[in-house]
């Protein structure tokens, strides 16, 4: 097995007992215990380090980087953007990178270069539901093609050093017939046969895009299928107490949460809280918001250039107005940002004060841009 230099702290992050207490459990993922449940998902166009470091800082166990293409990875060079967008912080591990293609002979290199670059595991995507990936043969088309599928889980184990966990991410199917279910289970049980560590379902078909609920009901047989295999759960946690009810009622290992994350880093904690059998925690106040944004901000500006953050931040700047009392008025605010000068104008007009933030999980009715 080659030898493979970090260029930021990474390695098997200390497998960290987690906290005692009842639902404080998180799974193991390979050699790496998760300190609890709750789990940051991949998202494309967001969860770049910037927002993952806010949810490991609101306490979220582990992340997941947005999915990246295998052979953009693969030649990444040195372009600063480029790297930024396989960057990694030292506070940030346990972390996940992402890999997306068709072709299982790019996946080996790229997947070495995700571990080069510090990340902590491997996820493989076999959901993207988007026309332009389906077509490109990618995403969640390989659910319709299983041979292709599992040969790139063995391409990618047999490419990363052993202590690295190799994982998935799968809708339910291409759609609801009886052959889509029969290749979801070969892809299944085949990627744990061949050594994946974990796998992520989300309970939406790939046909189904994001309309229409994700089918808790199929995420509970899968992991009665599962046994003591990891799965986590995804599709339709819009708040602490649905993120739970996921748990209860599937009895998968993890929630991966993803939209409802976006702009509301807060609900990693108000899940944890909820786990622990504490009262439900308050919403952010304004002040706390405008804490967390200009947190957020400043870590985005250390990854990307000026004009990148800002654009990236305004992207994020619209989601956490959700969470403002007069959201419509602050979202448009947001959207009208120029300069770094709007940006703080913005906030000293509408969040300096220490009004209580309103609860956004009842309004959420989004569809994905690059979804799984
Ligand atoms: C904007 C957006 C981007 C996404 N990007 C990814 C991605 O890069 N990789 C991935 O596995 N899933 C991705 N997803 C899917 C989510 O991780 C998640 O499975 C899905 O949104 C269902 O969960 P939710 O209903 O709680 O949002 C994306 C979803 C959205 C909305």
């Amino acid at each position: 097995m080659p030898d493979f230099p970090a260029e930021s702290a990474s390695g098997v992050p200390p497998a960290a007992e987690p906290p005692a207490g009842p639902g404080h459990t998180g799974p193991l993922i390979g050699s790496i215990r998760l300190a609890s449940p709750v789990v940051q998902a991949a998202l494309s166009g967001y969860s770049d380090r910037a927002m993952r470091v806010l949810a490991r800082r609101h306490g979220a166990a582990y992340s997941l980087c947005e999915v990246l293409i295998d052979t953009f990875v693969a030649v990444v060079g040195t372009n600063k953007r480029n790297l930024a967008r396989i960057a990694v912080a030292a506070d940030e591990h346990p972390v996940g990178g992402q890999l997306m293609g068709s072709n299982p002979d790019d996946f080996a290199p790229a997947a070495r270069r995700l571990v080069q670059a510090g990340f902590d595991v491997i996820d493989i995507n076999f959901g993207c539901p988007v026309r332009k990936v389906l077509g490109r043969c990618r995403g969640g088309y390989l659910l319709s093609v299983p041979e292709t599928a599992l040969e790139i889980v063995s391409r990618v184990r047999d490419a990363v050093p052993e202590h690295v966990p190799v994982t998935l991410k799968m809708r339910r199917g291409i759609d609801d017939s009886a052959a889509s279910a029969d290749k979801f289970w070969t892809i299944f049980e085949g990627a744990f046969a061949r050594g994946a560590a974990a796998i992520t379902v989300h309970g939406r078909s790939v046909q189904q895009k994001y309309v229409g609920p994700s089918s808790w009901e199929f995420l509970a047989g899968v992991k009665r299928q599962a046994g003591k295999r990891v799965v986590l759960g995804s599709g339709d946690l819009f708040s602490p107490q649905a993120c739970v009810a996921m748990l209860e009622q599937t009895g998968v290992d993890g929630v991966s949460i993803a939209r409802g994350a976006i702009g509301n880093p807060w609900i990693f904690r108000q899940t944890l809280a909820l786990l622990a059998g504490l009262p439900p925690l308050p919403q952010p106040t304004l002040f706390e918001q405008a804490e967390v944004l200009r947190e957020h901000f400043s870590l985005a500006v250390e990854l990307y250039d000026e004009e990148l953050a800002g654009r990236t931040m305004r992207k994020f700047a619209i989601k956490y107005a959700r969470l403002h009392p007069e959201h419509l008025a602050v979202r448009d605010a947001f959207v009208a940002v120029q300069t770094n000068a709007d940006w703080t104008a913005v906030l000293a007009r509408f969040y300096a004060t220490d009004a209580p933030g309103r609860d956004p999980s009842q309004d959420i009715d989004e569809t994905g841009e690059c979804g799984a």
